[in-house]
């Protein structure tokens, strides 16, 4: 049996799914460990039109493509709609998601319980490194907006883009 689930056969496929706004080294921890795992690792930036965000689509998925290069196995996406959609179209029967703390896990299982009934997609959860349990994009973005060093927190790439970026919005 595939480690994707449902026994099939053919390359096994996960979704790295998320905003990534911007991808920091808490998400390119658990998206080179499921890139151990899989045969190959979909990150899938979700479009989200009704939510502000600091870079485009395109901008992430640009960063995203440098910082994952090296894996080789690893190739990025965007999508909109749901996510069980896009799995069911590209061939993926499972979702890769890092739990950081407790806290996530209402949210993340309830999704994961969702994502299930609603096509049988599995969701495997994969303990963050405890380096980066309390990271996310979010704190990233606040900490650099008030001239906080996110140096350790993000690709060297991702750093320079926030900095200029942010100096641009000043
Ligand atoms: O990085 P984020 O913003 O926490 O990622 C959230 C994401 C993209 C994984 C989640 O919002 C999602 O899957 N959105 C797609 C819409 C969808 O399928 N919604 C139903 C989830 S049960």
């Amino acid at each position: 049996m595939s480690a994707g689930g449902g026994g099939e056969r053919g390359a096994r496929r996960a979704v790295c799914p998320g905003s990534f706004d911007p991808v920091t080294n808490g998400h390119l921890d658990i998206i080179g460990r499921a890139s151990l795992l899989y045969d190959e690792v979909v990150v899938a930036v979700l479009v989200n039109k009704n939510k502000s965000s600091l870079f485009t689509v395109e901008e992430r998925i640009d960063m995203l493509t440098a910082v994952t290069r090296e894996y080789g196995n690893v190739r990025i996406d965007s999508f909109h709609g749901l996510l069980v959609d896009y799995c069911r179209a590209h061939g993926i029967s499972a979702i890769v998601k890092g739990l950081r703390a407790v806290s996530d896990f209402d949210y993340e299982l309830q999704m994961a319980q969702m994502n299930h009934g609603l096509a049988q997609v599995e969701t495997l959860f994969m303990s963050t490194n405890p380096e980066f349990s309390f990271l996310s994009s979010s704190l990233v973005k606040e900490v650099a907006t008030y001239g906080g060093d996110v140096s350790r927190l993000v690709p060297p790439l991702v750093n320079e883009r926030l900095t200029a970026r942010l100096a641009e919005r000043r």
